[in-house]
């Protein structure tokens, strides 16, 4: 039996519930079977007490400043040249660059055609995602997606995984400190390798799934919230609020977050008899279709104009204001700060609050006067639920 919920508040208490498992990803186990996000029990609480170690507070205060600034304005410069661009393409080469900076896999050449040969694999990576619901053959696909991880393997992942062992290597031999490691996930896998039982395939795995996670989620949230600024800045108010206070264009970025949550659905599956809300027990073989979507839209929590795009809403307390989109409980999205940042506090100070990567390309993007090309309109992608753009041109 496949079993909804769809109110905000039995949606978020679910997610908490620790005796129901991951049951999302089943099909895509040619890539995900051993990662993070499909784990249970003390083998998930284990990997991820290592991996969030690097997430530490002043991690994303180093990050945002050091890392991200270069990086953006490296992606986006051959575009502000040209005086135009897609949004959802700029996308893919902005934030993949930022969450393989996270991930630890390096691009040497740094060009537009190694981001081009690391897209085409990461967009096969994104079948193992959605391998459940795909309409073709499920094995080309799986064989599909098994190349592109040797791809993967042999371009990207053995050069980085070289380099950090050497890294490593030098710091056991006290030749430098543990400030000059390189900070990021597969450097924090190589050196809690045999703590955790991690074979080489699975941490291969865990590169790539981190790299999935952080780029395909952030890239379709960085459009919907463009869009839904660039039709709010047709109020000249708005405009002055939403371009002058970063921290009002942050609250925009979590209500577009809400509407558009980047994982439509979560699914769980009960590890032992599990009595629902309304008097039915589930069992191991039943599903649990958590939608996060109609959640987010719950008109109980987010008032009658649940469907529209109000920065100023009212939330009821301990409501995060982008709802469940980043989930909850022990899968609950590890890279919330570096997506969302912050929630800002009143009397919160602009200079130095922490505002997440999605809200800070935004911000980049309307500094350098980028509005939608009205002469070729967006278009959204019908295929799937989530409604997400396929294109969005855009003119600097
Ligand atoms: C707007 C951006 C993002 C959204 C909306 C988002 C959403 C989510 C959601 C809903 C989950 C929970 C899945 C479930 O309960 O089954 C999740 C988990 C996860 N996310 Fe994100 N995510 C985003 C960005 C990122 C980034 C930037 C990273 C990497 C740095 C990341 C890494 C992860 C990981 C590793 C998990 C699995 C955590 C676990 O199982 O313990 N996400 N994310």
């Amino acid at each position: 039996m496949s079993y909804s919920i769809s109110d905000f508040k039995t949606a978020g208490e679910t997610l908490r519930v620790n005796e129901l498992r991951q049951a999302l990803y089943d099909a895509g186990a040619i890539l995900m079977e051993k990662v993070l996000v499909n784990l249970h029990g003390k083998e998930h609480q284990m990997r991820r007490k290592v991996e969030a170690k690097i997430l530490k507070p002043n991690f994303f205060r180093w990050y945002e400043t050091e890392v991200f600034k270069k990086t953006l304005e490296e992606t986006i410069n051959p575009y502000l040249k040209e005086g135009k661009a897609d949004l959802v393409d700029l996308a893919y080469r902005i934030l993949l660059n930022l969450t393989a900076d996270f991930s630890g896999i390096d691009r040497p050449e740094k060009s537009f055609d190694e981001t081009e040969r690391i897209l085409k694999i990461l967009r096969t990576f994104g079948k193992a995602a959605t391998l459940g619901q795909a309409k073709g053959n499920k094995d080309a696909i799986t064989n599909e997606i098994k190349n592109s991880l040797e791809e993967f393997n042999v371009e990207f992942f053995k050069p980085s995984k070289q380099k950090r062992l050497e890294y490593i290597e030098r710091f056991k031999l006290g030749e430098i400190n543990i400030s000059e490691l390189p900070r990021d996930i597969l450097t924090e896998l190589l050196r809690n390798q045999d703590k955790l039982g991690l074979s080489d395939d699975i941490i291969l795995k865990e590169t790539s799934f981190y790299l999935l996670a952080g780029a395909f989620t952030s890239i379709h949230t960085l459009t919907h919230a463009m869009h839904e600024i660039f039709e709010r800045i047709k109020d000249p108010v708005q405009k002055n609020k939403v371009t002058m206070d970063p921290i009002y264009l942050q609250r925009c970025i979590h209500e577009s977050m809400r509407l558009h949550p980047s994982s439509p659905t979560a699914m769980r599956r009960p590890t032992c008899p599990f009595h629902t809300t309304d008097g039915k027990i589930l069992n191991k073989s039943d599903t649990l279709v958590i939608d996060l979507m109609a959640a987010n839209r719950d008109i109980s929590i987010f008032g009658l104009d649940a469907n529209d795009h109000n920065p100023e809403r009212n939330l009821p307390s301990g409501v995060p204001p982008y709802g469940l989109s980043f989930g909850k409980g022990m899968h609950a999205c590890i890279g919330i700060n570096l997506a969302a940042g912050i929630l800002p506090k009143e009397g919160s100070n602009p200079a130095n609050h922490q505002y997440g990567i999605i809200t800070l390309t935004a911000k980049k993007l309307l500094e350098y006067g980028a509005v939608p090309d009205k002469n070729n309109p967006p278009i959204v992608d019908n295929s799937t639920v989530r409604n997400n753009w396929s294109s969005y041109p855009i003119l600097f």
